[in-house]
């Protein structure tokens, strides 16, 4: 699975937005896709739990790209609790194309899929519950691959330097291995004495050891359960 479209976000998040007022009976409830409100504490807790692991050190002195970061909330997360400048970058288009709108044109969209009208009490109540004002986010989200000298200088520029971390978040468990070989060594590529390469995983689709022996580099799953589990490079 490389980027995501919007079909890949919409299948993979579903989130029954009308739980608050309960089932609406006559028409199909209202769902929510990759929406702020629901995915940020649930990123909060996956950057809470990376950073308790030893293999991540993060400072204010350190400069930080976060690979597949989507809106780009887990970088506004990871610079909150670390005081680090931190970037991130992603290759969806989709991504690209709706970082800067409000997600009321999500919500909106949703609730006319089920027949609601713009006007319906109901859809105000489900924007002021799960909407978020402004633009989706306020981290920088680039959209760089790494893979030619060109693409890791704007991710340097961006960062005022070679960034000391490469992070990838939760990104790596759905490609190929051979993806995720050439990912790797483009990672590599700002030089390994100038930069820690680590993965962090929330899905099992590998072993923690598989994804150290492919890529060469420190992983780290973060799921669901309270405790992570590390391979070291
Ligand atoms: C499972 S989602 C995780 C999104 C976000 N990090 C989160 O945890 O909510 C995987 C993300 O990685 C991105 N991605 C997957 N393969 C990629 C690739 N080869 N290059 C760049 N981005 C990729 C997708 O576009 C998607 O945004």
């Amino acid at each position: 699975m490389g980027a995501y479209g919007k079909a890949e976000f919409d299948d993979n998040y579903h989130v029954y937005c009308e739980r608050p007022w309960g089932n609406p009976g006559d028409r199909d409830p209202v769902t929510l896709g990759y929406i702020r409100k629901y995915v940020e504490p649930q990123l909060r807790t996956f950057w809470e739990l990376a950073l308790a692991d030893d293999a991540l050190n993060i400072t204010r002195e350190d400069r930080v790209c976060v690979y597949g970061c989507a809106y780009g909330w887990g970088v506004e997360i990871l610079q909150e609790l670390t005081g680090a400048t931190v970037v991130g970058s992603e290759m969806s288009q989709y991504i690209h194309d709706t970082k800067d709108l409000s997600d009321h044109v999500d919500i909106e969209a949703a609730c006319e899929a089920v027949g609601l009208k713009l006007t319906d009490k109901r859809v105000q109540e489900i924007k002021d519950y799960w909407g978020t004002v402004g633009p989706r986010t306020t981290a920088t989200v680039l959209q760089e691959d790494m893979q030619t000298g060109r693409s890791r200088n704007n991710v340097s520029d961006e960062l005022g330097g070679t960034p000391t971390y490469v992070i990838t978040e939760d990104m790596i468990s759905e490609m190929t291995d051979d993806e995720v070989d050439a990912f790797a060594k483009d990672a590599d590529k700002f030089g390994k004495k100038n930069t820690e390469v680590i993965h962090l995983t929330g899905q099992k689709s590998r072993s923690t050891e598989r994804l150290n022996e492919l890529t060469g580099h420190t992983c780290i799953y973060v799921g669901s359960e309270s405790t992570t589990k590390t391979e070291r490079s």
